[in-house]
Protein backbone atom coordinates (compact mmCIF):
# COMPACT_ATOMS: atom_id res chain seq x y z
CA UNK A 1 0.00 0.00 0.00
CA UNK A 2 1.80 3.34 -0.99
CA UNK A 3 1.10 6.54 -2.66
CA UNK A 4 1.67 6.43 -6.42
CA UNK A 5 1.90 10.45 -7.62
CA UNK A 6 -0.32 11.35 -4.36
CA UNK A 7 -2.79 8.93 -5.53
CA UNK A 8 -2.97 5.91 -2.39
CA UNK A 9 -2.60 2.21 -4.03
CA UNK A 10 -3.05 -1.23 -3.27
CA UNK A 11 -0.97 -3.31 -5.32
CA UNK A 12 -1.57 -1.83 -8.72
CA UNK A 13 -4.80 -0.21 -8.66
CA UNK A 14 -5.53 3.27 -6.82
CA UNK A 15 -7.85 2.68 -4.01
CA UNK A 16 -10.02 5.56 -5.21
CA UNK A 17 -10.99 2.89 -7.81
CA UNK A 18 -12.00 0.13 -5.97
CA UNK A 19 -14.00 2.02 -4.33
CA UNK A 20 -15.80 3.51 -7.35
CA UNK A 21 -16.16 0.15 -8.64
CA UNK A 22 -17.04 -1.89 -5.59
CA UNK A 23 -18.73 1.08 -3.56
CA UNK A 24 -18.06 1.68 0.22
CA UNK A 25 -17.29 -0.16 3.44
CA UNK A 26 -15.22 -2.19 1.63
CA UNK A 27 -12.47 -4.22 3.09
CA UNK A 28 -9.58 -4.75 0.60
CA UNK A 29 -6.75 -7.08 0.83
CA UNK A 30 -3.73 -7.54 -0.81
CA UNK A 31 -2.94 -11.03 -1.89
CA UNK A 32 0.68 -10.38 -2.91
CA UNK A 33 1.17 -8.84 0.93
CA UNK A 34 -0.65 -12.08 2.47
CA UNK A 35 1.79 -14.67 0.22
CA UNK A 36 5.08 -12.29 1.52
CA UNK A 37 4.23 -12.34 5.01
CA UNK A 38 3.19 -16.58 4.81
CA UNK A 39 6.75 -16.88 3.53
CA UNK A 40 8.57 -14.36 5.63
CA UNK A 41 6.79 -16.36 8.97
CA UNK A 42 8.28 -19.38 7.19
CA UNK A 43 11.70 -17.58 6.90
CA UNK A 44 12.02 -16.34 10.75
CA UNK A 45 11.48 -20.14 12.07
CA UNK A 46 12.87 -22.07 9.13
CA UNK A 47 15.35 -23.94 11.53
CA UNK A 48 12.85 -25.00 13.98
CA UNK A 49 10.51 -26.29 10.90
CA UNK A 50 7.22 -25.60 12.90
CA UNK A 51 3.61 -26.81 11.99
CA UNK A 52 1.82 -23.60 10.89
CA UNK A 53 -1.79 -23.40 11.41
CA UNK A 54 -3.47 -20.24 10.74
CA UNK A 55 -5.80 -18.92 13.13
CA UNK A 56 -9.30 -18.58 11.65
CA UNK A 57 -10.80 -16.46 14.15
CA UNK A 58 -8.30 -13.45 13.04
CA UNK A 59 -9.76 -14.21 9.89
CA UNK A 60 -12.74 -16.48 8.17
CA UNK A 61 -12.82 -15.61 4.55
CA UNK A 62 -13.37 -18.30 2.05
CA UNK A 63 -11.31 -17.29 -0.62
CA UNK A 64 -8.78 -15.71 1.69
CA UNK A 65 -8.94 -19.83 3.42
CA UNK A 66 -7.74 -21.24 -0.12
CA UNK A 67 -4.85 -18.61 0.00
CA UNK A 68 -3.97 -19.97 2.91
CA UNK A 69 -4.14 -23.72 2.10
CA UNK A 70 -2.30 -23.08 -1.07
CA UNK A 71 0.86 -21.59 0.88
CA UNK A 72 0.51 -24.80 2.97
CA UNK A 73 -0.85 -23.58 6.07
CA UNK A 74 -2.88 -25.64 8.25
CA UNK A 75 -5.97 -24.22 10.59
CA UNK A 76 -6.15 -23.41 14.21
CA UNK A 77 -9.70 -23.66 14.72
CA UNK A 78 -12.16 -22.50 17.66
CA UNK A 79 -15.66 -23.59 16.73
CA UNK A 80 -17.63 -26.33 14.29
CA UNK A 81 -18.53 -23.27 11.49
CA UNK A 82 -14.63 -22.56 11.51
CA UNK A 83 -13.49 -25.98 11.14
CA UNK A 84 -16.08 -26.56 8.44
CA UNK A 85 -14.90 -23.26 6.43
CA UNK A 86 -11.19 -24.79 6.93
CA UNK A 87 -11.95 -28.15 5.45
CA UNK A 88 -14.09 -26.59 2.28
CA UNK A 89 -11.11 -24.66 1.87
CA UNK A 90 -9.34 -27.40 1.53
CA UNK A 91 -6.82 -27.42 4.95
CA UNK A 92 -6.32 -31.09 5.32
CA UNK A 93 -7.68 -32.41 9.18
CA UNK A 94 -4.45 -33.05 9.50
CA UNK A 95 -3.25 -29.72 9.68
CA UNK A 96 -6.17 -28.52 11.79
CA UNK A 97 -6.30 -27.87 15.72
CA UNK A 98 -9.40 -27.39 17.35
CA UNK A 99 -8.74 -25.16 20.48
CA UNK A 100 -11.14 -23.50 22.85
CA UNK A 101 -12.43 -22.77 26.18
CA UNK A 102 -15.72 -24.75 25.70
CA UNK A 103 -16.63 -26.93 22.91
CA UNK A 104 -20.09 -28.58 22.79
CA UNK A 105 -21.18 -32.25 22.57
CA UNK A 106 -21.69 -31.58 18.99
CA UNK A 107 -18.59 -29.65 18.35
CA UNK A 108 -16.41 -32.64 19.51
CA UNK A 109 -18.27 -35.18 18.02
CA UNK A 110 -17.66 -33.69 14.57
CA UNK A 111 -14.32 -32.99 15.27
CA UNK A 112 -13.79 -36.81 15.91
CA UNK A 113 -15.34 -37.98 13.06
CA UNK A 114 -13.05 -35.59 11.36
CA UNK A 115 -10.20 -37.19 12.24
CA UNK A 116 -8.11 -33.68 12.71
CA UNK A 117 -4.59 -33.38 13.94
CA UNK A 118 -5.73 -32.10 17.55
CA UNK A 119 -8.49 -31.24 19.83
CA UNK A 120 -6.71 -29.08 22.07
CA UNK A 121 -8.24 -29.07 25.47
CA UNK A 122 -8.75 -26.30 28.54
CA UNK A 123 -10.67 -28.26 31.54
CA UNK A 124 -10.89 -31.90 32.80
CA UNK A 125 -14.47 -31.64 32.41
CA UNK A 126 -13.85 -31.26 28.50
CA UNK A 127 -12.03 -34.08 28.32
CA UNK A 128 -14.22 -36.57 30.05
CA UNK A 129 -16.33 -35.05 27.41
CA UNK A 130 -14.07 -36.38 24.78
CA UNK A 131 -13.05 -39.59 26.10
CA UNK A 132 -17.17 -40.13 26.14
CA UNK A 133 -17.12 -39.87 22.80
CA UNK A 134 -14.28 -41.68 21.54
CA UNK A 135 -15.44 -44.75 23.61
CA UNK A 136 -18.93 -45.08 22.17
CA UNK A 137 -17.03 -44.17 18.69
CA UNK A 138 -14.19 -46.98 19.47
CA UNK A 139 -11.35 -44.75 18.52
CA UNK A 140 -8.45 -43.16 20.27
CA UNK A 141 -8.52 -39.69 20.14
CA UNK A 142 -5.12 -37.63 19.85
CA UNK A 143 -5.74 -34.57 22.33
CA UNK A 144 -3.46 -31.55 23.67
CA UNK A 145 -4.61 -29.81 26.77
CA UNK A 146 -4.04 -26.12 27.46
CA UNK A 147 -1.33 -24.80 29.87
CA UNK A 148 -2.14 -21.29 31.90
CA UNK A 149 1.27 -20.75 32.59
CA UNK A 150 0.42 -17.64 34.54
CA UNK A 151 2.63 -15.17 32.63
CA UNK A 152 1.95 -11.34 31.77
CA UNK A 153 2.06 -10.82 27.85
CA UNK A 154 2.69 -7.04 28.67
CA UNK A 155 -0.16 -6.56 25.90
CA UNK A 156 -3.85 -4.84 25.99
CA UNK A 157 -5.42 -5.97 29.21
CA UNK A 158 -8.23 -7.13 26.94
CA UNK A 159 -6.46 -9.48 24.84
CA UNK A 160 -4.38 -11.32 27.45
CA UNK A 161 -4.66 -14.54 28.10
CA UNK A 162 -2.25 -16.60 29.83
CA UNK A 163 -2.06 -15.38 33.33
CA UNK A 164 -4.09 -17.30 36.57
CA UNK A 165 -7.12 -14.59 36.12
CA UNK A 166 -7.89 -15.23 32.91
CA UNK A 167 -9.74 -18.14 31.50
CA UNK A 168 -7.89 -19.69 29.74
CA UNK A 169 -5.88 -23.50 30.03
CA UNK A 170 -5.41 -25.11 32.95
CA UNK A 171 -3.14 -24.32 36.27
CA UNK A 172 -0.12 -25.99 36.64
CA UNK A 173 -1.67 -28.07 39.17
CA UNK A 174 -4.70 -28.46 37.88
CA UNK A 175 -2.52 -29.47 34.07
CA UNK A 176 -0.58 -32.19 35.87
CA UNK A 177 -3.63 -34.00 37.65
CA UNK A 178 -5.15 -34.00 34.06
CA UNK A 179 -2.32 -35.65 32.69
CA UNK A 180 -2.40 -38.23 35.55
CA UNK A 181 -5.61 -38.68 35.17
CA UNK A 182 -5.68 -39.68 31.10
CA UNK A 183 -2.53 -40.74 30.32
CA UNK A 184 -3.30 -43.97 30.55
CA UNK A 185 -7.05 -43.72 28.64
CA UNK A 186 -7.55 -45.97 26.45
CA UNK A 187 -9.35 -43.68 24.38
CA UNK A 188 -7.39 -40.89 24.67
CA UNK A 189 -3.41 -40.21 23.07
CA UNK A 190 -2.37 -37.06 24.92
CA UNK A 191 0.17 -36.02 22.30
CA UNK A 192 0.28 -31.83 22.80
CA UNK A 193 0.57 -29.55 25.51
CA UNK A 194 -0.59 -25.85 24.47
CA UNK A 195 -0.32 -22.40 25.15
CA UNK A 196 -0.88 -18.78 24.47
CA UNK A 197 -0.43 -15.82 26.26
CA UNK A 198 -2.04 -13.53 24.43
CA UNK A 199 -2.40 -11.11 21.11
CA UNK A 200 -0.67 -8.31 19.70
CA UNK A 201 3.14 -9.43 21.48
CA UNK A 202 5.82 -7.21 20.63
CA UNK A 203 8.03 -8.22 23.09
CA UNK A 204 9.89 -11.14 23.04
CA UNK A 205 10.37 -11.50 26.84
CA UNK A 206 7.46 -13.29 27.68
CA UNK A 207 7.50 -16.03 25.53
CA UNK A 208 11.08 -16.88 27.04
CA UNK A 209 9.27 -16.54 30.10
CA UNK A 210 6.60 -18.92 29.09
CA UNK A 211 8.94 -21.62 27.00
CA UNK A 212 10.76 -21.76 30.56
CA UNK A 213 7.74 -22.55 32.61
CA UNK A 214 6.51 -25.05 29.78
CA UNK A 215 10.08 -26.81 29.94
CA UNK A 216 9.75 -27.11 33.70
CA UNK A 217 5.83 -28.04 33.48
CA UNK A 218 6.76 -30.65 30.94
CA UNK A 219 9.71 -31.80 33.21
CA UNK A 220 7.60 -32.54 36.39
CA UNK A 221 5.20 -34.13 34.45
CA UNK A 222 7.21 -37.02 33.05
CA UNK A 223 4.89 -37.17 29.96
CA UNK A 224 6.24 -37.33 26.64
CA UNK A 225 4.52 -34.53 24.19
CA UNK A 226 4.55 -35.11 20.31
CA UNK A 227 3.67 -31.27 20.17
CA UNK A 228 4.50 -27.90 22.17
CA UNK A 229 1.69 -25.58 20.24
CA UNK A 230 3.07 -22.38 21.24
CA UNK A 231 -0.07 -20.44 19.91
CA UNK A 232 -0.02 -17.21 18.07
CA UNK A 233 0.12 -13.48 19.35
CA UNK A 234 2.89 -11.78 17.49
CA UNK A 235 2.04 -7.86 16.94
CA UNK A 236 2.20 -6.14 14.15
CA UNK A 237 3.19 -2.56 13.84
CA UNK A 238 0.27 -0.66 13.69
CA UNK A 239 1.93 2.88 13.79
CA UNK A 240 5.02 4.59 14.46
CA UNK A 241 5.00 3.70 18.23
CA UNK A 242 4.53 0.17 18.61
CA UNK A 243 7.91 -2.50 18.89
CA UNK A 244 8.38 -4.83 16.13
CA UNK A 245 8.37 -8.21 18.07
CA UNK A 246 12.14 -9.82 17.24
CA UNK A 247 11.60 -12.78 15.45
CA UNK A 248 15.07 -13.61 15.70
CA UNK A 249 15.44 -13.31 19.49
CA UNK A 250 11.63 -15.32 19.64
CA UNK A 251 13.58 -18.33 17.43
CA UNK A 252 16.27 -18.82 19.10
CA UNK A 253 14.63 -19.03 22.39
CA UNK A 254 12.48 -21.92 21.13
CA UNK A 255 15.40 -23.46 19.32
CA UNK A 256 17.28 -23.70 23.12
CA UNK A 257 14.11 -25.11 24.11
CA UNK A 258 14.53 -27.59 21.50
CA UNK A 259 18.13 -28.43 22.19
CA UNK A 260 16.59 -29.58 25.73
CA UNK A 261 13.60 -31.13 24.64
CA UNK A 262 12.86 -32.77 21.32
CA UNK A 263 9.33 -32.05 19.73
CA UNK A 264 7.72 -30.89 16.97
CA UNK A 265 6.68 -27.28 17.54
CA UNK A 266 3.29 -25.69 16.01
CA UNK A 267 1.92 -21.90 15.89
CA UNK A 268 -1.26 -20.50 15.35
CA UNK A 269 -0.99 -17.06 13.81
CA UNK A 270 -3.85 -14.78 13.07
CA UNK A 271 -3.16 -11.15 13.09
CA UNK A 272 1.21 -11.82 12.11
CA UNK A 273 -0.51 -13.41 8.71
CA UNK A 274 -3.16 -11.29 8.06
CA UNK A 275 -3.29 -8.23 9.55
CA UNK A 276 -1.59 -5.69 7.55
CA UNK A 277 -2.80 -6.83 4.31
CA UNK A 278 -5.83 -4.93 4.03
CA UNK A 279 -7.20 -1.85 4.20
CA UNK A 280 -11.18 -0.66 4.81
CA UNK A 281 -11.79 1.72 2.71
CA UNK A 282 -14.49 4.31 3.85
CA UNK A 283 -16.01 7.95 2.32
CA UNK A 284 -15.91 11.16 4.07
CA UNK A 285 -20.13 11.46 4.19
CA UNK A 286 -20.09 14.98 6.23
CA UNK A 287 -17.49 17.49 8.00
CA UNK A 288 -18.92 18.67 11.03
CA UNK A 289 -16.81 21.81 12.58
CA UNK A 290 -17.09 23.04 15.69
CA UNK A 291 -14.51 25.85 16.97
CA UNK A 292 -11.87 22.84 18.47
CA UNK A 293 -13.04 19.64 16.38
CA UNK A 294 -13.54 18.83 13.03
CA UNK A 295 -15.68 15.50 13.17
CA UNK A 296 -14.82 13.81 9.65
CA UNK A 297 -17.95 11.21 9.76
CA UNK A 298 -17.58 8.35 7.89
CA UNK A 299 -20.05 6.06 6.20
CA UNK A 300 -18.24 2.96 8.24
CA UNK A 301 -19.06 2.33 11.29
CA UNK A 302 -17.81 0.36 14.59
CA UNK A 303 -20.43 -2.63 13.41
CA UNK A 304 -17.96 -2.56 10.22
CA UNK A 305 -14.80 -2.66 12.29
CA UNK A 306 -15.16 -2.77 15.98
CA UNK A 307 -11.54 -3.22 17.40
CA UNK A 308 -11.08 0.93 18.36
CA UNK A 309 -14.35 0.58 19.85
CA UNK A 310 -13.53 -2.46 21.71
CA UNK A 311 -10.22 -2.15 22.99
CA UNK A 312 -8.83 1.55 22.21
CA UNK A 313 -6.96 0.28 19.79
CA UNK A 314 -5.38 3.09 17.29
CA UNK A 315 -5.68 2.44 13.51
CA UNK A 316 -4.36 4.89 11.34
CA UNK A 317 -6.90 7.07 8.47
CA UNK A 318 -4.70 7.76 4.66
CA UNK A 319 -6.53 9.69 2.42
CA UNK A 320 -6.59 8.40 -1.26
CA UNK A 321 -5.18 11.05 -2.77
CA UNK A 322 -2.30 13.06 -0.72
CA UNK A 323 -2.50 16.71 -0.01
CA UNK A 324 0.50 18.69 1.58
CA UNK A 325 -1.97 20.84 2.86
CA UNK A 326 -2.46 20.84 6.38
CA UNK A 327 -5.06 21.27 8.72
CA UNK A 328 -3.51 22.42 12.18
CA UNK A 329 -6.45 21.46 14.16
CA UNK A 330 -8.21 18.13 16.11
CA UNK A 331 -9.98 15.97 13.43
CA UNK A 332 -12.29 13.00 14.95
CA UNK A 333 -12.95 10.36 12.72
CA UNK A 334 -16.37 8.59 13.55
CA UNK A 335 -18.79 6.36 12.38
CA UNK A 336 -22.79 7.19 12.14
CA UNK A 337 -23.75 4.92 15.11
CA UNK A 338 -25.35 5.97 17.91
CA UNK A 339 -22.63 5.39 20.56
CA UNK A 340 -19.99 7.54 21.74
CA UNK A 341 -17.35 5.09 21.10
CA UNK A 342 -18.51 4.76 17.57
CA UNK A 343 -15.06 6.76 16.79
CA UNK A 344 -11.92 5.45 14.95
CA UNK A 345 -9.29 7.84 15.57
CA UNK A 346 -8.40 11.57 16.99
CA UNK A 347 -5.52 13.12 15.63
CA UNK A 348 -4.12 16.66 16.37
CA UNK A 349 -3.98 17.80 12.43
CA UNK A 350 -4.73 16.25 9.35
CA UNK A 351 -4.87 16.86 5.54
CA UNK A 352 -7.40 19.07 4.09
CA UNK A 353 -10.52 16.84 3.46
CA UNK A 354 -13.70 17.04 1.41
CA UNK A 355 -17.31 15.49 2.12
CA UNK A 356 -17.56 12.32 -0.37
CA UNK A 357 -13.28 11.94 -0.67
CA UNK A 358 -12.20 8.39 0.00
CA UNK A 359 -10.44 7.12 3.41
CA UNK A 360 -8.64 3.86 4.35
CA UNK A 361 -8.25 2.94 7.70
CA UNK A 362 -4.91 0.44 8.09
CA UNK A 363 -4.20 -3.22 9.02
CA UNK A 364 -7.81 -4.48 9.43
CA UNK A 365 -6.79 -7.72 8.18
CA UNK A 366 -7.29 -9.39 11.43
CA UNK A 367 -10.18 -9.32 13.57
CA UNK A 368 -11.55 -6.82 11.15
CA UNK A 369 -14.62 -8.31 9.13
CA UNK A 370 -14.99 -11.07 11.38
CA UNK A 371 -16.28 -8.81 14.39
CA UNK A 372 -18.25 -7.09 12.45
CA UNK A 373 -22.11 -7.05 13.05
CA UNK A 374 -25.42 -5.70 12.12
CA UNK A 375 -25.71 -3.50 15.12
CA UNK A 376 -28.22 -0.65 14.03
CA UNK A 377 -29.47 -3.00 11.38
CA UNK A 378 -26.75 -1.99 9.44
CA UNK A 379 -25.27 -4.09 6.54
CA UNK A 380 -22.05 -5.91 6.84
CA UNK A 381 -19.19 -4.59 4.47
CA UNK A 382 -18.09 -6.20 1.10
CA UNK A 383 -14.40 -7.72 1.15
CA UNK A 384 -12.05 -7.39 -1.78
CA UNK A 385 -9.08 -9.17 -3.02
CA UNK A 386 -6.35 -7.30 -5.02
CA UNK A 387 -3.78 -9.37 -6.93
CA UNK A 388 -1.84 -6.88 -8.80
CA UNK A 389 -4.22 -5.08 -11.11
CA UNK A 390 -6.86 -7.42 -10.50
CA UNK A 391 -9.68 -7.28 -8.31
CA UNK A 392 -12.05 -9.41 -7.20
CA UNK A 393 -15.11 -9.55 -4.84
CA UNK A 394 -14.74 -12.23 -2.09
CA UNK A 395 -17.53 -11.33 0.16
CA UNK A 396 -20.99 -9.45 -0.89
CA UNK A 397 -21.80 -6.66 0.69
CA UNK A 398 -24.76 -7.69 2.43
CA UNK A 399 -28.37 -6.33 1.18
CA UNK A 400 -30.93 -5.04 3.52
CA UNK A 401 -32.87 -7.62 2.68
CA UNK A 402 -31.00 -10.48 3.52
CA UNK A 403 -31.76 -8.94 7.79
CA UNK A 404 -35.25 -7.55 7.65
N1 LIG B 1 -4.34 -19.30 19.31
C1 LIG B 1 -5.22 -19.07 20.30
C2 LIG B 1 -5.51 -20.13 21.25
C3 LIG B 1 -5.84 -17.80 20.41
O1 LIG B 1 -6.68 -17.57 21.41
C4 LIG B 1 -5.52 -16.80 19.47
C5 LIG B 1 -6.16 -15.49 19.54
C6 LIG B 1 -4.61 -17.10 18.43
C7 LIG B 1 -4.04 -18.35 18.40
C8 LIG B 1 -4.21 -16.11 17.39
O2 LIG B 1 -3.59 -15.00 17.93
P1 LIG B 1 -2.91 -13.89 17.01
O3 LIG B 1 -1.70 -14.50 16.32
O4 LIG B 1 -3.92 -13.43 16.01
O5 LIG B 1 -2.54 -12.82 17.96
N2 LIG B 1 -9.88 -9.66 18.77
C9 LIG B 1 -8.64 -9.26 19.38
C10 LIG B 1 -7.65 -10.41 19.42
C11 LIG B 1 -8.18 -11.63 20.11
C12 LIG B 1 -7.22 -12.78 20.02
C13 LIG B 1 -7.86 -14.01 20.49
N3 LIG B 1 -7.03 -15.18 20.42
C14 LIG B 1 -8.07 -8.08 18.61
O6 LIG B 1 -8.72 -7.60 17.69
O7 LIG B 1 -7.01 -7.57 18.97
Amino acid sequence: MNYKKNSLFIENISIQKIAKKFGTPSYCYSLNKLKLNIRNFKKYFRSINPLLCFSVKSNSNFQILKEINKMGMGADVVSKGELIMALKAGISPKKIVFSGVGKTFDELKFAIDKNILLINSESESEINQIEKISKIKNKKIDIGIRLNPNIDSKTLKKISTGKKEDKFGLTEINFLKAINKFKNSKNLNIRCLSVHIGSQITDHKPYAKMLKVVRSVIKKSNHNFDFVDLGGGMGIKYNKETKKLDYKKYNSIIKNFLNKYRTKIIFEPGRSIIGDTALLLTRVLYIKKTSKINFVILDAAMNDLMRPALYGSRHEIMASIKSKKMIRKKHEFVGPICETTDKFLSVPKFQTLREKDTLAICDVGAYGMVLSSNYNLRTKPSEILINQSSSKIITKRQKLNNII
